[in-house]
């Protein structure tokens, strides 16, 4: 069952002197009870896309159905209704300052319509959902950027949503809050059975949390599907870009003259199968020497993706062959050029990886 799906939504923005189309003709679906991300890089129209979800952007063209239904042009009472049931949790928290951390979850539930005598018992469940029962009375100032975090997350889920949209909900957290504010939303996710739309820029975000990922660029889609599928055989240069920024590992520059003769190969494999036998088959058969200048390995959710690079020599006769058994035999294979992994790195002017 589809519980969100957009049919050719197109958003365009008129500013004086301009017209941007910040979403062009993007339709996908997002099944009941799954974490859907989107990624891709600044200005894609990530934030502009999942705003049409609750209508915070109104499609230019297009349609939004929300189980099923046609939400549109909803207005008045419906739309109401509609932001009710859509959760929104941002980077920067939009926690109320100037009331208490009990007083802001209070405060979404009137807005929800909720019966004010059980605003207290429903606000100390919220906080309990997410481990900040303590905090009731404690003004939001003083909270670390986790906790405010798990505030908003119990603020977007007072009026039982059936979804959650996350605008980089974890990008101005450190790395081990990050974790466990992923770690809360996959626990409500099983626990509840929320929808979650998250995006994000960081492919260690996505990799652990995402179900089904899309890849947006320039107001498209460009690539969607499983999670492992897209990051561990990435067919649209944005996606492999991306993949690139977060498995890319590099020769340190200094070190690449010093390097014997050779070619020098990137592999990615997926899966368990590790290369050695690969690598000590091909070595055997062709006759040519293959030496591991770096390896890693990173999990997308339970499964693994390896980067090998190698510099593989030999006889002129036999080292074609070896390369294309190498080639057969992983999903990504790429021959570096020396000049280049020379030069010290640069960055080409797009948002990475923070
Ligand atoms: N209200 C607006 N008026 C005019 N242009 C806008 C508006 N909102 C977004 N845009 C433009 O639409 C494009 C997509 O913006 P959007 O914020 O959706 O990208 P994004 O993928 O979320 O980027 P980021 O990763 O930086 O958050 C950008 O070119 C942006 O400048
Ligand atoms: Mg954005």
């Amino acid at each position: 069952m589809n519980i969100i799906e957009l049919q050719d939504v197109h958003v365009t923005f008129h500013e004086r002197h301009k017209t941007v189309e910040a979403v062009r003709g993007v339709s996908l679906k997002i099944e009941q009870g799954e974490i859907f991300g989107i990624v891709g890089f600044s200005g894609a129209g990530k934030s502009t896309l999942v705003r049409t979800i609750n209508l915070l952007e109104r499609p230019t063209q297009g349609r939004v159905l929300i189980d099923g239904k046609d939400i549109t042009a909803a207005t008045g009472d419906e739309l109401r209704k509609l932001r009710r049931n859509i959760g929104f949790v941002f980077q920067s928290f939009n926690l109320i300052d100037n009331i208490t951390v009990g007083a802001n979850i209070a405060f979404a539930l009137k807005a929800g319509g909720v019966d004010k005598a059980a605003w207290h018992d429903r606000t100390v469940e919220l906080l309990k959902l997410v481990g900040l029962d303590s905090k009731i009375d404690s003004y939001p100032s003083s909270l670390s950027g986790g906790q405010k975090q798990r505030v908003a997350i119990a603020r977007a889920l007072a009026n039982n949503p059936q979804i959650l949209l996350c605008d980089e909900a974890t990008s101005a957290l450190d790395l081990e809050t990050t974790e466990e504010i992923l770690a809360l939303l996959k626990r409500i996710n099983a626990e509840i059975g929320i929808t979650i739309v998250f995006i994000t820029h960081q492919l260690d975000v996505a990799k652990q949390i995402f179900d089904h990922v899309a890849v947006m660029e320039d107001g498209q889609i460009v690539e969607q599907g499983e999670t492992f599928d897209v990051f561990s055989a990435p067919k649209h240069p944005t996606t492999k870009s991306l993949v690139d920024r977060y498995l890319g590992i590099a020769i340190p520059p200094q070190l690449v003259p010093s390097l014997p003769a050779g070619t020098i190969v990137e592999l990615r494999y997926r899966g368990d199968g590790a290369l050695e036998p690969l690598i000590s088959d091909v070595t055997r058969q062709y006759g040519v020497s293959i030496n591991v200048l770096h390896g890693d390995v990173e999990y997308f959710g339970p499964k693994p993706i390896g980067t090998l690079i190698v510099l593989v020599d030999g006889p002129a006769e036999t080292l074609a062959a070896a390369l294309n058994t190498l080639k057969t035999h992983v999903y990504s294979y790429r021959e570096l050029d020396r000049k280049q992994l020379a030069q010290p790195a640069r960055g080409d002017g797009q948002q990475g990886e923070e």
